[in-house]
């Protein structure tokens, strides 16, 4: 099993970090576009259909009136935001982050023109997304181009949490999370659930979490049991996360996967990683099997 460390320091994995601070989010999209990276196309679609039963339970901000609240950990410039709050794939983003009628555009111009585009695009229903990253120059973007309604470049790994974000995040529907686990641990979510459920907002989210099939799961679901939420894993369905860069990493993988005793035949071994999904929530709100849940 993985820890952070092993993913970052141990691993074959290839390391992405410079494309995850930059000015805008141009280069982070053609780099791992070029790696077919889609996981946020799979949490786009899961997390939509997630905000939907909430809605329908009743439970969005504790009366199913209002806009739902999500906090998306790893939000870097945004990517999930944007897909849940406008009519928009992540194929446009692609589209558009590589089109050459933006190349020439400064970052902030970019920004501007982001704006715009989004505001078009804006569902009528939308949900208000926070984001938390510890990529500076990556959540502001997200913020001024008007895809996160708010965000915070807070590493909650090392750090309490400010008071700024202990506010913002009181009162979450739903916590998301795509391609984050291993870099953020237990300590993150730890952090996250304490100001999510303190104050007179205070409320226990929902918290949907993909992560892949060599990262471990098991003391995050730990932790989020002691604040009353049951982890079920989904069975029967992984998701694509992106394909290899190469055989190093290809190799690398399909050992570590074997030493866990996990079967790779038609999945990684097919030249791509792939992702576990995880949901959590209250016990009295867990009567719908999470399958049910899902169009899969
Ligand atoms: C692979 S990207 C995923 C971004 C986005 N969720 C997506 O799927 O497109 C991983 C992100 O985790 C962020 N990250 C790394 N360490 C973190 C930490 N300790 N706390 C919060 N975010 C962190 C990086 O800055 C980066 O934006």
């Amino acid at each position: 099993m993985h820890n952070s460390d092993a993913l970052h320091q141990k691993s074959g994995k290839t390391n992405f970090e410079i494309i995850y601070d930059m000015e805008d989010p141009r280069e982070y999209f053609n780099t791992l576009g070029s790696f077919d990276y889609c996981i946020p196309r799979h949490g786009q679609r899961v997390f939509s259909e997630l905000i939907e039963a909430r809605r329908a339970n009743g439970s969005a901000n504790g009366s199913g009136e209002g806009r739902t609240r999500v906090v998306d950990v790893c939000c870097s410039y945004g990517v999930i935001a944007a897909l849940l709050k406008h009519e928009i794939t992540l194929d446009d983003l692609y589209a558009r982050y590589g089109s050459e009628e933006l190349t020439g555009l400064s970052s902030e111009e970019l920004a501007e023109a982001d704006a715009a585009f989004y505001r078009e695009h804006l569902k009528e229903a939308a949900p208000e997304v926070i984001g938390v990253d510890v990529a500076r120059n990556a959540v502001s973007y997200g913020v001024r181009s008007g895809a996160l309604d708010a965000g915070f470049a807070e590493n909650l790994e090392e750090e309490e949490p400010t008071e700024e974000l202990r506010r913002a995040v009181s009162g979450t529907d739903l916590l998301t999370i795509t391609g984050g686990v291993g870099y953020v641990s237990k300590r993150t979510f730890e952090r996250l659930l304490e100001c999510m459920t303190e104050g007179p907002q205070g409320q226990i989210p929902w918290v949907a979490v993909f992560a892949l099939r060599w990262v471990s799961y098991e003391d995050v679901s730990e932790t989020l049991s002691s604040f009353g939420l049951v982890t079920e894993k989904l069975e029967g369905h992984t998701f694509t996360q992106r394909r290899f860069t190469g055989d190093e990493e290809r190799e690398y993988v399909l050992e570590e996967l074997a030493g866990m005793d996990i079967d790779t035949t038609g999945k990684e071994d097919t030249g791509w990683y792939h992702a576990n999904f995880y949901l959590s929530r209250p016990a009295e709100e867990s009567k719908i099997p999470l399958e049910a849940l899902l169009s899969l």
